[in-house]
């Protein structure tokens, strides 16, 4: 009998044991979770003693929860940095909560920062046993919140993208060393609203990059309006930029201009120094002023979007050349960033042809997972007028001349004129460059070999060299006339 009590209490005390174990995991899971949340929280009991502080909280402060658990708030804290503790005093006091406010928050390295604070009641068992307070520090969510949309675009890019006219994501771009370091600041300054400025050579990706920009801020469920500046007539500019009322002139309707389709999101003004003068200035006026008039009405509309403009010319040798005003130059360049061509980060090309291969191994249904040495050096030689649109151009020119069973890339999958190209321009045309008008000419006529080869590969069919070149169709046309080539 008493052995069978005996055995009994062991049981229970096994039970207590396993059940003890468990509130034990579940506890310090519960605390693994509170110190892994974007939120401040911190608790106090009935005298206002603190009980519980997270990770969140430390960062937050700069304090270390062991100095600051068990002891009240009036001893942890100094003014100013002193939460206001009348607020949880109240909460203990009346068990009502106290939600979202907004607060000024001082961080440990002595910053302002905007908080929303809220402060919940603890009961247990009817009673009021303590307190809680979150906060949440709302420069950071924002951060958090752009992140998020950037990856939602990431999951479901063809439902977004589509409907927003960016497809590009800053994780597409590929690259290591200075590309790296522009991807970090083009998401830094994808937060905020300053107007960007992109510069670099054709093809070093500036579309890329504002496209990214836009997706990585919180514009991304907004318009991206992007503006070629070269390749609208200069008598249509202004009325498709601020829209025309009925009326204006014969034939005008009530259309709202691009500035208007981009409310909420982002206007992209590439190749920004042929945009004419006279433009340029009204521009100007519309950073300044922060609003539109559609041509014809005498009504201020005012504007909400992020501008980011992209030049492939040195914006100091613009200026000089009177093709940008200078005073628009420094509204638009509050941040610039400098895309390096491709000749200058030769260290990127293996990543980029991989990573066009693996593109066109899915597109072509090919199983190239290789390119021969003999390949590479050459590219690692060539001068890369064109930088990674070129890049791309060979390695899609290439993979057409894959044969199902190639599993490396040659020298002779290379289109005859792409192999041309690339032993004639083997030696970097750089040290016999003097001048920089002279550097224009080179890229004018590699572009203009560029286009017509491509041109011929297609039968001079226009929408499909466009689409080959990554181009629009209407910026094809603009090229044939500035370069002189016969459609
Ligand atoms: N770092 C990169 N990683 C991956 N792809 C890139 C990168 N840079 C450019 N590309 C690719 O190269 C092509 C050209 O890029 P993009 O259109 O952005 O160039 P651009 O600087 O705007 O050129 P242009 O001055 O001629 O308009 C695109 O197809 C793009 O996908
Ligand atoms: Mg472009």
């Amino acid at each position: 009998m008493q052995n069978d009590k005996i055995a009994e209490l062991k049981k229970e005390n096994e039970e207590l044991k396993i059940e003890n174990e468990k509130l034990k995991i579940e506890n310090e899971l519960l605390k693994t979770i509170i110190d892994n949340i974007h939120e401040s929280v911190i608790a106090v009991n009935k005298n206002d003693e603190i009980i519980l502080y997270n990770c969140e909280s430390e960062k937050m402060e700069g304090l270390n929860r062991n100095d600051v658990l068990g002891k009240k708030e009036d001893d942890v804290y100094a003014p100013p940095f002193y939460f206001s503790d009348e607020v949880v005093k109240k909460v203990l006091r009346t068990g009502i909560a106290v939600i979202e406010q907004p607060y000024w928050y001082y961080l440990n390295d002595g910053r302002q920062t905007n908080m929303i604070f809220s402060v919940f009641p603890y009961l247990y068992k009817g009673q009021i046993f303590g307190a809680y307070i979150i906060f949440r520090n709302v420069n950071q969510m924002s951060d958090f919140i752009a992140r998020t949309l950037e990856m939602r675009k990431r999951f479901f890019e063809d439902e977004t993208t589509s409907q927003t006219g960016a497809v590009f994501l800053l994780d597409h771009i590929i690259g290591s060393g200075s590309i790296k370091k522009i991807k970090e600041e083009a998401r830094s300054i994808a937060r905020r609203d300053s107007p960007v400025l992109i510069v670099g050579e054709t093809g070093t990706g500036k579309e890329l990059f504002s496209q990214g920009i836009h997706n990585a801020s919180l514009r991304s469920k907004g318009p991206f309006i992007s503006v070629n500046c070269a390749a609208i007539p200069e008598t249509l500019f202004e009325s498709l930029l601020f829209g025309t009322v009925k009326g204006a002139f014969t034939g005008a309707v009530e259309t709202p201009g691009l500035f208007e389709q981009a409310e909420d999101g982002t206007i992209f003004f590439d190749e920004i120094n042929s945009m004419p003068l006279f433009l340029q200035a009204k521009l100007l006026r519309v950073l300044q002023v922060k609003s539109i008039q559609r041509i014809g009405s005498t009504v201020q509309k005012p504007i909400n979007c992020r501008i980011i403009s992209a030049t492939n010319n040195d914006p100091v040798e613009a200026i000089e050349r009177k093709l940008i005003r200078s005073d628009l130059y420094f509204r638009l360049a509050t941040i610039t960033l400098n895309i390096p061509p491709l000749r200058e980060r030769k260290e990127d090309i293996n990543y980029l042809a991989a990573s066009f291969i693996k593109k066109y191994n899915l597109k072509f249904g090919l199983f190239v997972d290789n390119i021969a040495e003999e390949l590479l050096n050459l590219f690692d030689e060539y001068y890369w007028p064109g930088n990674v649109r070129e890049l791309e151009n060979f390695i899609e020119g290439a993979m057409n001349f894959v044969q199902d069973k190639d599993k490396t890339l040659n020298l002779h999958h290379l289109p005859e004129y792409f192999r041309k190209r690339i032993l004639s321009n083997k030696k970097s045309p750089v040290n016999t460059i003097v001048s920089d008008k002279k550097l224009q000419s080179v890229l004018s006529e590699t572009e203009k070999e560029m286009i017509e080869s491509i041109l011929a590969q297609n039968n001079r069919n226009i929408t499909k060299t466009a689409r080959e070149l990554g181009i629009s169709r209407q910026n094809l046309y603009y090229k044939f006339k500035i370069l002189g080539i016969k459609k």
